[in-house]
């Protein structure tokens, strides 16, 4: 009884712990803002660390699986939810900082169907919306054996989301291969150990 309640009360502080974590990419942009800490370009700035903020959270909820595998801890997946509803959060901000302070809401469709990035971009955003909707308890009941399966669009998602990043890239691009890097690694390691139907969207295996 005793290591039930303290489980419990574990469990609750874990979640506590990651939820703040996912904040401090929006508590330093927040700072930053405040503090007219961002150049002379303040909305691709704000712009940008919240694409990054989506991605790298992205890629942190891809690794839960390999994490609980190499680890042999199941607690991992506790917080797989939120660090998928962070990911999109950040990337719905990201979207409304693009609109609101680079671009402007005039002639939405000619802004999504111009540019290739932007494409890629809007492709992962879309790929991500039926996950944010279908994360809650009650809607994995709906979907029951289709959950599964519709929740593989995180991997076109994450992968449409770095060809966006690395598409927008003006001269380096270090910085996207060694997201590249963990993005293959992280498929690579789920496709070995799962099969590689365990990366398709939509298909019940
Ligand atoms: C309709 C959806 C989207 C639009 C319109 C959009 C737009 C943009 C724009 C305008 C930039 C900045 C380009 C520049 O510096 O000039 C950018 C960069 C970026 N976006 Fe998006 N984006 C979208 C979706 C996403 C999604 C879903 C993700 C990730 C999950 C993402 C991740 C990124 C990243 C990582 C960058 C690069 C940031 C950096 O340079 O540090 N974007 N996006």
């Amino acid at each position: 009884m005793a290591s039930a309640v303290t489980n419990k009360w574990r469990g609750i502080a874990g979640k506590c712990l990651v939820f703040g974590l996912a904040l401090l990419p929006l508590g330093f942009l927040v700072a930053d803002i405040i503090n007219a800490n961002l150049g002379p370009d303040p909305g691709q700035v704000i712009t940008e660390a919240l694409g990054i903020a989506a991605f790298q959270l992205l890629l942190v909820t891809l690794a839960i699986t390999p994490l609980k595998k190499v680890t042999g801890w199941s607690g991992w997946l506790r917080y797989r939810r939120m660090l998928g509803l962070f990911a999109f959060f950040y990337a719905a901000l990201h979207l409304l900082a693009f609109l609101q302070l680079i671009l402007g809401w005039m002639d939405l469709w000619a802004t999504f169907t111009k540019r290739p990035y932007i494409i890629a971009g809007a492709a992962a955003f879309l790929a991500m919306v039926p996950l944010a909707i279908t994360s809650t308890r009650r809607m994995m009941k709906r979907t029951g054996r289709w959950w599964k399966p519709l929740h593989r669009l995180i991997y076109p998602a994450a992968i449409l989301a770095w060809v966006h990043f690395l598409w927008q890239a003006r001269s380096d691009i270090t910085e996207m291969v060694v997201y590249a890097v963990i993005l293959a690694g992280l498929l690579v390691v789920r496709a070995r150990w799962f099969g590689v139907s365990s990366l398709v969207p939509l298909k019940r295996t």
